[in-house]
C-alpha cells in the first residue's frame, strides 16, 4: 500500500489530492481544487500570467486541505507526483517547485507526470480496474487535446513513453474542447462554453443544421474541427441578420455538438475495429458531455463490442490532482521516480513531443 500526494497546476485549476494505491485499488482519499475560471472569464480565455500568480497563492492551502481531508500526516506520504508537462510553463513551475520542496523536505521521491497520462488514469480512480480488457481504445478529449490511443497493457506496465508509442490519431487543428469553447464564444456563452452548449442542446434537434464532419476517410484517425468553427460562424451571422438567433440557439447547439460527437465516434469506431480493441475509455473535460456519453454507449454496443465504454466519474473529467496522484502511483511502483538532490533537476516542459 502506498500514499501518494498529487499536484496539478498546468492550466487554470490548482489542485492537490491524496490517493491510496494497492495492487487492486486506486482509492481517492481527498481532492482539493481551486478553479480559476471566474478570474479568467472576463478575458474570454486563460491568461497565463494571472494563472501562475494565482497558483502561487493557492497551492499551499490546497496541499494542506488535501492532507487534512485524507486524515493523514505529511510524514505518512510515500511520494509526491506532479504534472511537469505539457501546459502553461509558468503555471507548471508553481506545482513543480512546490512538489520539489515538499518531497525534498520529507525525504521522499518526486514523480514527474505527463498531464495526459493523468487524464488516462482518471478512468481507473475509485473503480475496479481488473475488469478492463486490453487492447483499450483511449480517447483523450479536452480543451487542449483530442488524441486517440490504442493501449496494449494495464497502467502498472506502461512503458515511460506509453503515450508516444500508442498514439494513432490526433487533432490537426482545434481540440474538441476548443471547438466547443470557440463556437460557444461566437454564440455569446461565457468561457468555458462546452458545458453551456451541452445544457442548451438538451431536447433539441441535432439534425437542424448540417454542419461538416471533416476527414471522414478511413485512412486516417486524425481529427479536424476548424471547419466547424467557420460553418457555425457563418450560420450564426445569418441567424443574427434574420433576428432568429435566440429562437434557433438550442437547435444550433444540438447540431454543432452532434458534429463534434459524430466525428469522435467515427474515428473511435474505425480505430477500435482495426486494432481489435476490447474496451473503450473516454477521458478529459469533453468526456463530461452528456450527448457524447449517450451516443458512445449506444453506438459501441450496436457495433458489437460487449464491455460498456468507460468514463471517469464527472468530477475526474476536468483537470484535477487525483488523476495525477493515480498516474504517479503507477510510476512510483515501477520505480520511475527522482530522489534526493536529483529531484531538484526536474523542469517544466510546455510542449513535449507528445
Ligand atoms: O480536461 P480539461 O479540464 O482541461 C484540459 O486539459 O484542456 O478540459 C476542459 C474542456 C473545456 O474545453 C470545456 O469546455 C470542456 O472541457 N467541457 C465540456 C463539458 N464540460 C467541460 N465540453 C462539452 N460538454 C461538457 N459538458
Ligand atoms: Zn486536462
Amino acid at each position: 500500500m502506498s500514499l501518494i500526494l498529487g499536484l496539478e497546476t498546468s492550466c487554470d485549476e490548482c489542485s492537490a489530492s491524496v490517493v491510496r494505491y494497492d495492487p487492486t485499488e486506486l482509492k481517492v482519499l481527498s481532492v482539493a481544487t481551486y478553479s480559476q475560471i471566474s478570474l479568467h472569464r472576463p478575458y474570454g480565455g486563460v491568461v497565463p500570467e494571472i494563472a501562475s500568480r494565482n497558483h502561487l497563492e493557492t497551492i499551499n492551502p490546497m496541499i494542506d486541505q488535501a492532507i487534512a481531508e485524507a486524515g493523514i500526516r505529511s510524514a505518512d506520504l510515500d511520494a509526491i507526483a506532479v504534472t511537469n508537462r505539457p501546459g502553461l510553463v509558468g503555471a507548471l513551475l508553481v506545482g513543480v517547485t512546490a512538489g520539489k520542496s515538499l518531497a525534498y523536505a520529507l525525504g521522499i521521491p518526486l514523480v514527474p507526470v505527463h498531464h495526459l497520462e493523468g487524464h488516462a488514469v482518471s478512468v481507473f480512480l475509485d473503480t475496479d480496474r481488473n475488469t478492463v480488457e486490453y487492447p483499450l481504445t483511449l480517447a483523450i478529449v479536452s480543451g487542449g487535446h483530442t488524441n486517440l490511443y490504442i493501449i496494449k497493457a494495464a497502467p502498472e506496465l506502461w512503458p515511460p513513453d506509453v503515450l508516444k508509442r500508442s498514439l494513432v490519431g490526433r487533432s490537426r487543428d482545434d481540440a474538441a474542447g476548443e471547438a466547443f469553447d470557440k463556437t460557444a464564444k461566437l454564440l455569446g456563452f461565457p468561457y468555458p462554453g462546452g458545458a453551456w452548449i451541452d445544457r442548451t442542446a438538451r431536447g433539441s434537434d441535432p439534425r437542424a443544421f448540417p454542419f461538416p464532419r471533416a476527414l471522414p476517410q478511413k485512412a486516417t484517425y486524425d481529427f479536424s474541427f476548424s471547419g466547424l468553427k467557420t460553418a457555425v460562424s457563418i450560420e450564426t451571422e445569418k441567424l443574427k441578420r434574420a433576428g432568429e438567433l435566440d429562437k434557433r440557439l438550442p437547435d444550433l447547439c444540438a447540431s454543432l455538438q452532434e458534429a463534434i460527437v459524430d466525428a469522435l465516434w467515427t474515428k473511435i469506431s474505425h480505430a477500435s475495429r482495426e486494432h481489435g480493441s476490447r474496451t473503450l475509455a473516454i477521458v478529459g473535460g469533453v468526456a463530461a458531455n452528456s450527448r457524447l456519453r449517450e451516443k458512445l454507449e449506444t453506438e459501441w454496443k450496436n457495433a458489437g463490442f460487449t464491455s460498456p465504454p468507460l468514463f471517469p466519474q464527472m468530477k475526474y473529467c476536468t483537470d484535477n490532482a487525483a488523476m495525477i496522484a493515480g498516474a504517479g502511483a503507477f510510476r512510483f511502483r515501477q520505480g520511475l521516480v527522482l530522489r534526493g538532490r536529483d529531484l531538484m533537476t526536474l523542469n517544466a516542459i510546455a510542449n513535449p513531443e507528445i
